[in-house]
C-alpha cells in the first residue's frame, strides 16, 4: 500500500458583506489585474468559486516586498467564494460561512455597517471563522487621489492631511461598530496580535489600492495560524453542498465545495436529503469550461475524472432531486461504512 500522498490545499476564503459594498468588484479586480498584467499561472474558475494561484498572489503582492522582505507564500493559492449581499440570500451566506477557513468582510467605508454586515458578522461568530475587514471604496473619500494597483501604505503618502483625517474618522467608525459586536479591531498596520485583533484593510476594489496588502495579509494569516488544517491527502472527499441545481441534459446536480481529499467519477457518496440521507454514485464531475475555449454547442462544462481539494465542482448523479443545499458531502470509503456515513450526514 505505501504512504498516502499529502499536500497543502488552498485556504477557502468566503467574501461576505452588505449588498453593493463591492464583493464581486473586488474579486473581478484581482482577476482583472492578473489578466491585464499577463501574470503566468492562471486564475481558474471553479463551480461556485475561483482559485487565485500562488504565482499570481506573489506578483500581486510584489509591491510590498520593500516593506515585508520576508513575505514568503507557501500556500498553493486561495480559493474564493463570492456571496450575494441581498437580504434574501441569507442561506447562501450561511453555507459560505460553514465551509470557510477565513473570511473577508467587505464594508463600504462611506456607508459603514448595514444590516447584512451585521448578519455576516453573526454568521462568522457562530461558525468561529476568523476574518479581516476590507474597508472598501476609499477612492470615494473626499479629495482622494487614486493610485492604480498601489499598496495602501504607499498611496496614503500622497493624500492631503484633510483626506487622511476623513479616512481615520471612517476607520474609527468601523472600529467602534466592531467593538459593539464583540471584536477588537485596528487598521492592519497597527495590529500587534492578529489572533486578538481584527485587521481592517482600507482598499478600493475600483483602483486596486490596498489589494496587495489584503492578499498578503490573508495569505500570511492562513500560513501562520491554519497550516495543519490545510494539510489534506488522497483520502475519500469531504465537502459542503453550496447549491442544488437543475441542468439541461444532466438532471438535478449539486455544486459542492471540496475541502478535503480526492473525488473521483463513480465514487459512492452521501448527502442529506428532504426525506433522509441520499446514497448515490458520481456519474460525472463537471468544471466550468475556460472562457477562451467556449465554442458553440459545447456547453458550459467539461467532464473531468477526478478533482482534489480545495475545489468547487458540479456533481451529476442519479437521485439528487431531494438533496439539501447546505448539506455535508462525504464519499463513502467502503461498502460496510454506508450506514455509518448516513448517520454522520444526518447528524450534522
Ligand atoms: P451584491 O453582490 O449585490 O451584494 O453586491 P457586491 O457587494 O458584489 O457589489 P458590487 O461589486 O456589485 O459593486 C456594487 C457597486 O459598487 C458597483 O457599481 C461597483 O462598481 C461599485 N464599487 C465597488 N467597489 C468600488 C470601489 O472601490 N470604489 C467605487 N467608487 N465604486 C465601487
Ligand atoms: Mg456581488
Amino acid at each position: 500500500s505505501g504512504e498516502k500522498k499529502t499536500w497543502m490545499r488552498q485556504p477557502i476564503i468566503v467574501v461576505l458583506g452588505h449588498v453593493d459594498h463591492g464583493k464581486t468588484t473586488l474579486l473581478d479586480k484581482i482577476r482583472g489585474t492578473a489578466v491585464a498584467r499577463k501574470e503566468p499561472g492562471e486564475i481558474t474558475q471553479h463551480v461556485g468559486a475561483s482559485v487565485v494561484p500562488a504565482s499570481v498572489l506573489k506578483k500581486l503582492a510584489e509591491p510590498l516586498r520593500k516593506y515585508f522582505p520576508k513575505l514568503v507564500i507557501e500556500i498553493p493559492g486561495l480559493l474564493f467564494i463570492d456571496t450575494p449581499g441581498h437580504e434574501l440570500f441569507s442561506n447562501l451566506r450561511k453555507r459560505g460561512g460553514s465551509v470557510a477557513d477565513m473570511a473577508i468582510l467587505v464594508v463600504d467605508i462611506i456607508e459603514g455597517f448595514q444590516p447584512q454586515t451585521v448578519e455576516a458578522i453573526n454568521i462568522l461568530k457562530e461558525k468561529k471563522v476568523p476574518f479581516v475587514v476590507a474597508a472598501n471604496k476609499i477612492d470615494r473619500i473626499e479629495g482622494w487621489k487614486p493610485h492604480a494597483d498601489t499598496p495602501f501604505l504607499e498611496s496614503i503618502r500622497d493624500q492631503s492631511p484633510r483626506t487622511l483625517s476623513l479616512l481615520e474618522e471612517k476607520i474609527y467608525g468601523l472600529v467602534g461598530k466592531l467593538y459593539e459586536h464583540g471584536f477588537e479591531a485596528e487598521r492592519f498596520d497597527r495590529v500587534r496580535d492578529f489572533r486578538r485583533t481584527v485587521a481592517i484593510v482600507p482598499i478600493s476594489a475600483k483602483t486596486g489600492e490596498g489589494i496587495p496588502e489584503l492578499l498578503a495579509l490573508i495569505a500570511g494569516l492562513s500560513q501562520q495560524f491554519m497550516k495543519k488544517r490545510l494539510v489534506t491527502s488522497e483520502e475519500p472527499a469531504k465537502g459542503v453542498v453550496l447549491e442544488v441545481k437543475e441542468e439541461p441534459g444532466l438532471g438535478t446536480t449539486i455544486d459542492v465545495i471540496i475541502y478535503d481529499g480526492v473525488l473521483r467519477r463513480n465514487d459512492v457518496f452521501v448527502v442529506a436529503g428532504r426525506n433522509g440521507p441520499i446514497v448515490t454514485r458520481v456519474r460525472s464531475l463537471l468544471m466550468p469550461r475556460p472562457l477562451q475555449d467556449m465554442r458553440m454547442h459545447e456547453g458550459r462544462f467539461i467532464n473531468v475524472d477526478l478533482v482534489t481539494a480545495a475545489t468547487g465542482v458540479k456533481v451529476a448523479a442519479p437521485g439528487l432531486e431531494d438533496a439539501l443545499a447546505g448539506s455535508p458531502f462525504y464519499v463513502v470509503p467502503s461498502d460496510d461504512k454506508v450506514e455509518e456515513y448516513k448517520r454522520i450526514t444526518q447528524e450534522e
